[in-house]
């Protein structure tokens, strides 16, 4: 999908429409300036719950809410013109029973204006997907990792490395895309799982840690910018060192403060340059 293409913003069935590797191009936001600045570049941007521990210092991404979600997302929904955003229900939103989902999903996309959800779960979540999907809410799954159940795996441990695994997971993919999504994550496995996964369905994959063999990418955008150094993860290759030039401008700042030369007189109110 072209990134050059008018300033239109991008559908969901436009998205379930884009397969063949290297066709998506999603990252995450949780501002509007950083919305603003990914926008052209993207055709999906995610608000990803990942937010608790990048913007939040979370551990996990256990306890972020559904309100903290809505409003990042308003954030970015006011920043992105052309890229198709999509919310990620945090955990317990949407676990509990289809009624539970439907209400949360329903409000999730009413207040925050996103075009989608993301879900995370395999076979046991397929009939909650589609009773919401039934009901107008498009879903992108998400496979593999699932950094909700950080607890249940004991850890962010890679996915499906053996080959009985291999047979698992192409089932849970078949299952989330008979269930209705329109799209699926797929995190931390192997190339050979991920090849047979973006084969087995017809939507699109979006692979994070799971080799090329997906129809689109997704990462981090503070991974790949350096803005985050809690952990950086070995998938993520860093395109800037943002991180670096924050520092070195608020050094600059604030020994001009301590020196007593800021501001000067061409950033002072009512002074003519
Ligand atoms: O929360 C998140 O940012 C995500 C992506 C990394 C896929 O789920």
């Amino acid at each position: 999908m072209s990134v050059h293409a008018e300033l239109k913003r991008v559908t969901i069935p436009e998205i379930k429409a884009t397969k063949g590797p290297g066709k998506l191009v999603m990252l995450t936001a949780y501002t509007k300036p950083m919305a603003q600045q990914l926008d052209p570049h993207c055709d999906i941007l995610l608000v990803g719950d990942s937010l608790g521990m990048v913007v939040y210092g979370m551990e996990s991404t256990l306890a972020v809410t559904l309100d903290m979600m809505i409003n990042h997302t308003k954030a970015v929904v006011r920043g992105a013109k052309h890229a198709c955003v999509i919310l990620d229900m945090p955990f317990g939103s949407y676990q509990e029973s289809h009624a539970q989902a439907y209400r949360n999903c329903a409000r999730a996309l009413a207040e925050s204006g996103a075009q989608g959800v993301k879900l995370e779960g395999g076979i046991e979540m397929a009939d909650t997907i589609k009773f919401v999907t039934d009901r107008g809410i498009p879903v992108m799954g998400h496979i593999g990792l699932m950094p909700t159940h950080v607890n249940a795996m004991g850890g962010f441990k890679a996915q499906g490395k053996e080959e009985e695994a291999m047979k698992k997971w192409i089932g849970v993919a078949q299952a989330v895309e008979a269930a209705g999504a329109f799209s699926m994550v797929i995190e931390g496995t192997v190339e050979p799982v991920a090849r047979a996964i973006t084969e087995a369905v017809k939507i699109p994959t979006i692979g994070i840690g799971a080799s090329p063999a997906c129809d689109g990418q997704v990462l981090v955008t503070e991974d790949i910018l350096g803005l985050f150094s809690d952990f950086t993860p070995k998938f993520a290759k860093r395109y800037a060192n943002l991180g670096e030039l924050v520092s070195k401008a608020a050094s600059e700042y604030s020994q001009e403060v301590r020196a007593g030369t800021f501001p000067a007189a061409e950033h002072c109110f009512g002074v003519k340059k």
